[in-house]
């Protein structure tokens, strides 16, 4: 049994953050972290192309900015490189190898109880700390919708997050599902690498260039979230038109104030939109059922696919390992508050990363818990 006075469960941007604020306050944590690596996510899960779709300002960590030198959009490895520097820079040491599988609170000892499975070691260990940070980020888990027929699929299924290159799919015929920002770039790198590529887009969305949100951000410092919507709208009908004949249709609330209110991201258009206009990305309405290498569409159509990527978005998995989630977390593992207070829960219980704000929420968020952490020790220490 080890004791520390903070445990934060995972070592992505989130739980590195936090790290961070607590080295400089003096605060003693232990981070727990069950792959073999920091940022699992941006090494081990993420496409080869992937960059930042936001400009760097927006995309640092705590008491660390990018450097002046680093391009505005940085590639993942250069934000890989960053997050290693990070986790020097500031000597934290993660227990790798460290999977959570259970935490709860002991009421009469007022402390945190938690269970992790060694994987080196195949044992398992047990901590108690005062604090809890859950920082086990809103990807946990890939999603794939349940569709008929798809367990005797001919061809291959994977998930976005599984997806490396288009390379091994050159010739083939591929079918991409779901129409974020995965999908759409996905889909692009697919048609780039000789695909034949389809993709299904469903839901309304705003379609938009990386500069008109980068414009958007900076706009909100002195505008308010209609004004911007309307102006971020505007710039985008100028340049991609009326996309309805393609089966792209806009949201009617603006794409800033989806993103506050349902978390939905616009899409950062990164070449798609001019493949699927000149018929090369082909869309295709929702999937009724598959009979082995067919798929059957909503409106009857049949076509033979090889492969089908579904870049369906993910679940957060924090409420399978912790046992008392319902002092911050609803059953879908997302917080019960509503931002601006998501991250604080009862009994020194916090989240990091779980507000769909992407990596200026992550360092939002880790900003202000290990404030509040450093405020409940100081009235702690003091009675
Ligand atoms: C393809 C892709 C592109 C993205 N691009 C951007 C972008 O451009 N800008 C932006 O702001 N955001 C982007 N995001 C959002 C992304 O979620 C954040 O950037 C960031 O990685 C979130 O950090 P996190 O620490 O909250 O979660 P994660 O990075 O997911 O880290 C969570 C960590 O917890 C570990 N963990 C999970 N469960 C356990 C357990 N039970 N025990 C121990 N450890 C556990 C995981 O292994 C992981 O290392 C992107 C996401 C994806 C998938
Ligand atoms: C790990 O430990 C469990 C029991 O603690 C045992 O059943 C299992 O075989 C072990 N696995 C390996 C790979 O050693
Ligand atoms: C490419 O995919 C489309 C389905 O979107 C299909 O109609 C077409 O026949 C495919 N082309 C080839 C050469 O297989
Ligand atoms: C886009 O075009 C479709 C038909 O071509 C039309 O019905 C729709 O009103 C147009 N949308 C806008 C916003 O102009
Ligand atoms: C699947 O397709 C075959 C013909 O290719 C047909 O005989 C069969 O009934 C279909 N199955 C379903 C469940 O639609």
């Amino acid at each position: 049994m080890e004791e520390t006075f903070v445990l934060i469960v995972g070592a992505g941007p989130a739980g590195l953050g936090i790290a961070a604020c607590l080295t400089k306050k003096f605060i003693p944590y232990i981070v727990l972290e069950k792959e073999d690596c920091c940022a699992s996510l941006w090494k081990k899960r993420a496409y080869d192309r992937c960059h930042l779709h936001l400009a760097k300002e927006f995309c640092s960590l705590p008491h660390k900015p990018h450097a002046p030198q680093a391009k505005k959009y940085m590639s993942k490895n250069d934000f890989i490189e960053y997050i290693d520097d990070y986790v020097l820079d500031f000597d934290i040491r993660p227990r790798y190898f460290h999977s959570v599988e259970s935490a709860s609170f002991d009421e009469a000892k007022e402390k945190w109880l938690v269970e992790a499975k060694d994987i080196f070691a195949n044992a398992s260990k047990f901590f108690v700390a005062s604090f809890l940070v859950v920082a086990t980020g809103e990807n946990g888990k890939g999603y794939i919708p349940n569709i008929p027929g798809s367990n005797d699929f001919k061809g291959d299924i994977i998930h976005s997050s599984e997806y490396k290159s288009g390379r091994e799919f050159q010739d083939k015929n591929v079918l991409v599902v779901g129409c974020g920002n995965s999908g759409m770039e996905i889909s692009y790198d697919l048609c780039n690498s000789g695909a034949n590529t389809s993709i299904i887009i469903r839901n309304p969305v705003h379609v938009v260039a990386r500069e008109m949100i980068f414009a958007g951000m900076h706009l909100l410092k002195y505008f308010s979230l209609p004004i911007v919507d309307a102006l971020v709208t505007l710039a985008s009908t100028l340049k991609y038109g009326n996309l309805s004949k393609y089966g792209i249709y806009r949201p009617n609330e603006g794409p800033f104030l989806l993103k506050a209110t349902k978390g939905r991201s616009p899409v950062i258009d990164v070449g798609t939109i001019a493949k699927i206009q000149s018929g090369e990305i082909k869309v295709l309405t929702g999937i009724e059922r598959i009979n082995k290498s067919k798929v059957i569409f909503e409106d009857k159509v049949e076509l033979s696919f090889d492969a089908i990527i579904f870049a369906t978005g993910f679940k957060s998995m924090a409420c399978e390992w912790l046992k008392d989630y319902d002092f911050i977390l609803k059953n879908d593992g997302f917080p019960k508050n509503h931002f601006p207070n998501h991250w604080k829960g009862e009994n020194k219980l916090y989240c990091a990363g779980l507000s769909r704000m992407g990596l200026q929420g992550v360092s939002k968020d880790a900003i202000v818990i290990a404030n509040d952490i450093e405020m409940v020790l100081r009235t702690m220490l003091r009675n």
